[in-house]
This record gives C-alpha cells, structure tokens and sequence, in this order.
C-alpha cells in the first residue's frame, strides 16, 4: 500500500521533520534506541536482526508518525561473506564480478535488516599514494562507470522493495580521489572541463542507472567544501541530472565546515550544508535530541529545502517497502558465509588475479608452479590471514587457513618448506638470513609479500608506496642466491617494485582478494586457473612519476626513443639503439612510462589479435545518438592451454579544438578461449563516444579523423573512422 508522502509531510512538525535529517552515527544500542524513540529517522546497523527489529518497532510503534527507520552500513565488498576489494574487481575487466559481490551483499545486507549501504565508491583517481585506491575501480572514467553502474545495479536488483536488495550509495561527491598529494583529505582544485570529463562521470552514470543516494565528499574543490557546494550538489547533480535521492554528508563532513573555515560554528556548518543540498547529516551535533528538541529554529533554514529534504528522505523508505515491511524474518539471516556465496566469492577472486610478470629469461617460465620438487615458502603472507582487504567489518567471516595451506592442498606433490621470511614491517635479520639458507636448499621460492590491509584504505595514505618492512631486501637476498623467485604481490593499491622486479621470475598481483583468497592464489600459482586479470590503474616507476596514468592529455613535447643520443650518464634509460630525444616531457632519472601500464597482464598461453574492421568507418555528426559504428576484431588463442583475454578498445582524436588524451578506452570484453580457439568480438561505437568536453558547459564532437585501436597489450591492431 503506497504511503501518500504528501500528505504525511503536511503533518509533520519541525521537530519530526528534523529527525529524518539526521543519520545516528557511533552511539551505543541504548542510546540509538533513546534518539530513535527521540525522532531521528535513520541509524547505522545496531548489528543483528533482532536489534534491528526492535529499532524498528520503536520507531512505527513508538513515535507519533511511526515513519521506519533507514538502516545503514557500509558494505563495500561482502558483509559476511567477503570478496575482492573494488580495486581488486576492476583487476577482473568484468563488470559481472562486482555485480555478483553486490547482489551476495545485498541479500546478506538486508536479511540483517540492513537496507542502504554506502556503497559503491565510484571516485576516480590516479594516485596510488593515497590509502583509498583500494575501495574504487581504478585510474578509467569508462571501466570505473561500467562497474560502478554494476555495482548499483547488484545492490538494488529488480527493485528495492524486494526483500533481497539495499539502497546504494555513490561516493564520494565529488573529486575526492583528486585529493593533493594523494593525502586523505586533501584540498582539489580542478578544472570544469576536467571536472566533466573525469570525476563526475562515474556519478552521472551511477545516477543513471538508478542509485538511490549519493554521498558528499570531505573535500573542498575550487575553494569549496563539497558539503557546501550548491553549484554542484544542487545544481548539478539534482536539477541538471534530476537526481531525485537523497544525498548524505559523510561523517561529520558537515560539523567539519568549521574546519574548512567556510563556517563559524556548527549551527551555520549546518544551516550551509542543507542549503547547498545535503539531505541527510551523518555525525556532529544532533539535529534533534533524545527528547525531540531540534538543535534548529525553523527561521533558520528554508521551509522549501527541509521539505525537499524529507520528501526525498520518505520517498526511499517508500521505495524500500519499509512502510509495508519494517521488520525482517529474523529466521532469514545469516550470520557468516554460506558454501554458494563462498563459491561465488571464489569464482570472483580468481577472476581478478594478475600475471605481471613471467620471465622466461632462465630457460623457462616459472609459472606455473611444477607439479613435483622442493619449494619454499616465504615472506609474512605465506600464512598470514589477513586477505580481507581495507573495509570490512569486525563480523565478516574470518580466512580460516592462509596460503601454506592452500598450497599444500593444490600442489600435495611439491615437497614444501614454509619459512616466515619477514614480518609486514619489523626488519629482522635473522628471519632474511634463514629464509636465504632455506632457498638454497629449493628448486624455487615462492614469495608472498605485500600490504597488510590496515595500511590501505581510509586515512592511510603512504608517501613511499615500497613494500613496507624489510619486504625489498628479503626478495633482493632470496634472489641473489639464484634460485628461481616467484613474488605473490597481495596489495591494497598498486606499489612501486623498482627495487626488485628485475631480479625476480614471475610475479602475481592478487590484491586483497577476500574470504577465499588463499584457495584462489593456490589455484593461480598451480595453473588450474589461468590468471586473466588486467592491472585498472598504473603501477608507476617512481613516486615521482605521480600522478600517472594511461589516457593523459597529449602534451608539446611527447617523449620519444628516437631522438638524440643520450649521454654515457644516462645510457642505462635509453630505447633500442641508445637514442632518447632531451628536451621532452620525461624525467631525467627513469626511463619512459611506468612499470606497468594500465590493462596490463600477461597470461599462461598467447593470443592473437587480428582481422579489425570498423563499420561504416564514416559516421555522420548529425546522426548524434543514432549513428554507430559496429567494431570487430578477431581474437585467437594461440598457446597450448585454454585461458582469458581483455581486450580494449581506444579512441584517439586526431585533431580537436582541446588537446585530447593520447587514447580513451571506450570498450574491454573479456572473452575466455580454449587452447586454439578464436572468438570475433564487436563492440558498438556511437558518435557520442567521440564527443569530449570542451569546458565546463559544452560537450561536442567536431568532425575529423579518429584512430580506433584494439589491444590485448600483447598485440594491437588500429583502423581510422571519420566523423563528417
Ligand atoms: C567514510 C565513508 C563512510 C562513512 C561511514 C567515512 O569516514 O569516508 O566512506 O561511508 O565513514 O562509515
């Protein structure tokens, strides 16, 4: 029965109307029960069914309106049941691995009584310094808005009424990720067209798709704190893309005005934020109290913007059915994985493993793992649990067994040795110098080393993105005895391995992986499955390098590797033929580009791209919308096993009137081939795929040549498309 939510507004009192407004936020379960009774209209998970049930019952039962409660909580990767980081699932090239974290999420989410989760993070960034990295899709506006808008679609299925879904979450609005030095938190100042072009998509697409709510970011941008900016959280992103959710401030965003120095007090911090267009305030000073006095006179804000504010507060609980169904069956949930979510999480895990690097240089790969002979194990994570990744909660279900016994179950032929090797961060001589004497007793070393999660994620920005510890010196030792190495990168963002990358066989980036991670690096290291994965944000040489990333702007001076000859002192940079040209844009200490380029990933066979046609490669700018191009390329597995290859497919402008990036991904398809099998894949490409902005208020297309190029990174294969 629809709830007329006109009709309960017109007899809510200004009290009742600022207790929608406000989310409670780090009280305990009496307290939350006292404010709920008290008016406040949405609360974080108290955590359990039950707990929520009697929430519930105090807010319908108990209080004159009986209007539910939101109940919120952030799953980002897997309430019980964990999966890959975000990070990690953009690895995977497949939005159907986010989509299925989502959907497991939100139907472990909601039997909790959970019904909106602040969830995804859509922020695009470029700098793997800061912590965050880990909860997003990456460095691509299009792979990041492709997830984020399965993500969406995973949390809220076929509607939020349905007993299995949870309202999302877009965050943070907006920039965050463009944080200055990469430190959580920090000042951006931005460019509009950049601003179009690069962090508000991935929002305008999440809205797109439906997401009921959106959250301010904590940073200023252009001088503006986000949970002041009317310009954008008002005008843009509710009147330009009518967005008709409802936007949180985060955590005492909103007390934090005062900080920001754009508000004297609280009162006015809150009086800014409502007015620039938050609608509900998470932290700082209640709106209301326990007794039901509101903090606000009604002089003090706009009676339009509360009303708006508590339309769009009831029209989310309207459409989560709260008023139909407040309660859950307490008999529905789960308190810790099930066997299927267990499996599907696993499935993911193994879809987001990297092959960075597999040296045949000594004779032969080194992956897979031989079925038979010694190996070592070694380095803190060859048992350590701790795969989860940067946001989980206290109650996720623990990784029971680590990667020693992963790989004793996958490989019972190997004769292992497991050695600790070197704590995450404490250097410890002793523990370097067994682990040296154990290797020279191996055929091979496997190295599990990387980043605990407490060091990735919120407030955990590093300014050296190195292994911690004394991780680098003990793959320099283990390496220097010639025994063949094998690294098990397990990361929260992508790190900087100059200082040993060359000295190893292979290396597999597994991210923080998840509950089932540990079974899914087994699998990876023994070949069962063939990693596919693909890196979605650049691993830079240097932290200097940052911010890098592969679709930058075309600049005067591209470097190139045949131009001047380089001096003796700097030989050790130069390309084929000892020529660099000087005065480019490039440092003088590294050699071009970074480590590992954004889509970069190698695989346990070969493949082939070929055979590309665009079609009609002639597009008519009138035609906006309805003019495409279908675009098609034959993919062909040319090794010995079967396996899984990303393709992607770039844009690159000719000439514009803006300087363009050197290429935009426009498309990826992940295609699984068996051993000497081929696939032809087609991709759609609209001329709006070829407009840019050329500032803040003008997106357009302007006619000329376009290169359309196809790669798998191993090959590529390019075709012109002109746009009349
Ligand atoms: C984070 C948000 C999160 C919120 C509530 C904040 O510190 O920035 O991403 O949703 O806490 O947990």
């Amino acid at each position: 029965m629809a709830v007329d939510i006109e009709d309960l507004l017109s007899r809510m009192s200004w009290e009742q109307k600022l207790g929608q407004l406000q989310i409670v936020w780090r009280k305990d379960p009496a307290e939350q029960r006292a404010l709920v009774k008290g008016g406040l209209g949405a609360v974080f998970w108290p955590p359990s069914a039950a707990a929520t049930n009697e929430l519930q019952r105090i807010a319908v039962e108990e209080t004159e309106l009986g209007i539910p409660l939101l109940i919120a909580l952030d799953v980002v990767h897997g309430q019980f049941t964990i999966f890959p980081t975000p990070l990690a699932q953009a690895a995977s090239f497949d939005p159907e691995v986010a989509r299925s974290d989502a959907r497991a999420s939100a139907e472990e989410a909601r039997a909790a009584g959970v019904n909106w989760t602040f969830s995804p993070m859509v922020d695009v960034t470029r700098d793997p310094r800061w912590g965050r990295v880990v909860e997003g899709f990456g460095e691509d506006v299009f792979l990041a808005s492709g997830l984020a808008a399965a993500k969406v679609a995973g949390y809220q299925g076929s509607g939020l009424a349905e007993e299995t879904t949870v309202a999302s979450c877009l965050k943070h609005f907006v920039a965050y990720g463009a944080a200055e030095a990469g430190r959580d938190y920090n000042t951006t100042d931005i460019s509009e067209r950049r601003l179009r072009e690069t962090y508000l998509e991935t929002f305008r697409v999440g809205v797109e798709q439906g997401a009921a709510s959106v959250m301010a970011a904590f940073n200023s941008l252009n001088g503006r704190p986000m949970h002041a900016n009317r310009r954008l959280l008002t005008g843009v992103l509710k009147e330009e893309w009518g967005f008709d959710g409802l936007v949180v401030g985060d955590a005492d965003g909103v007390a934090q005005l005062v900080d920001h120095g754009v508000a004297a007090d609280e009162r006015e911090a809150i009086r800014l934020a409502i007015e620039a267009g938050v609608d509900v305030v998470m932290g700082g000073t209640l709106l209301v109290d326990a007794e039901g006095t509101p903090l606000l006179s009604p002089g003090e804000l706009s009676q339009e913007r509360v009303d708006d504010a508590v339309r769009r507060v009831l029209r989310l609980k309207e459409r989560l059915g709260l008023f139909d169904r407040p309660f859950v069956d307490e008999s529905r949930e789960a308190t810790a994985a099930t066997a299927e979510r267990r499996a599907t999480a696993r499935g993911a895990a193994e879809r987001c493993i990297v092959l960075l690097k597999n040296d045949p240089g000594r004779g032969r790969e080194r992956l897979p793992l031989p079925p038979r002979g010694r190996i070592l194990l070694a380095g803190p994570y060859a048992r350590s649990l701790d795969h989860l990744g940067a946001w989980v909660q206290r109650f996720a279900t623990p990784v029971a067994a680590g990667l020693a016994d992963a790989l004793a179950a996958e490989l019972p032929g190997v004769d292992w040795d497991v050695a600790e090797g070197a704590d995450f961060f404490d250097p410890s001589e002793e523990a370097v110098a067994e682990a040296v004497e154990r290797a020279r007793e191996a055929d091979l070393v496997v190295l599990a080393v990387g980043e605990p999660s407490r060091i990735s994620g919120e407030a955990s920005s590093r300014s050296d993105i190195a292994l911690p510890g004394a991780q680098s010196r003990l793959i320099q030792a283990v390496a220097a005895t010639g025994v063949p190495v094998v690294v098990v990168l397990v990361t929260g963002r992508p790190l900087v391995v100059e200082d040993w990358i060359d000295r190893v066989d292979s290396v597999l980036c597994t991210w923080h992986l998840g509950l089932e991670a540990p079974a899914a690096i087994a699998a990876a290291l023994s070949g069962r499955v063939n990693p596919g994965g693909r890196v979605p944000m650049t691993f830079p040489r240097a932290v200097g390098q940052i911010p890098i990333y592969h679709d930058h702007e075309r600049t005067g001076r591209p470097p190139q590797l045949d131009g001047m000859v380089l001096p003796d002192e700097q030989a050790e940079f130069a390309g084929p033929n000892n020529t660099f040209d000087y005065y480019t844009s490039k440092f003088i200490d590294l050699p071009l580009g970074p480590r590992f380029d954004f889509g970069h990933g190698l695989s346990y066979t070969t493949f082939e791209l070929s055979d590309l046609t665009v079609s009609p490669d002639r597009l008519r700018e009138q035609d906006d919308g309805a003019g495409t191009a279908e675009v098609s390329v034959t993919v062909r597995n040319t090794g010995t096993v079967d396996g899984d290859d990303v393709v992607l497919l770039f844009v690159t402008d000719a000439v514009a009137s803006v300087a363009q990036p050197v290429r935009r991904l426009r498309g990826y398809r992940r295609v699984a081939l068996p051993a000497g099998g081929s696939a032809r894949l087609s991709f759609t490409l609209a001329v709006d795929d070829l407009c840019f902005w050329a500032d803040g208020t003008h997106r357009i297309t302007e006619p000329g040549e376009f290169s359309i190029t196809v790669s798998d990174g191993a090959s590529t294969v390019s075709h012109p498309l002109f746009l009349a």
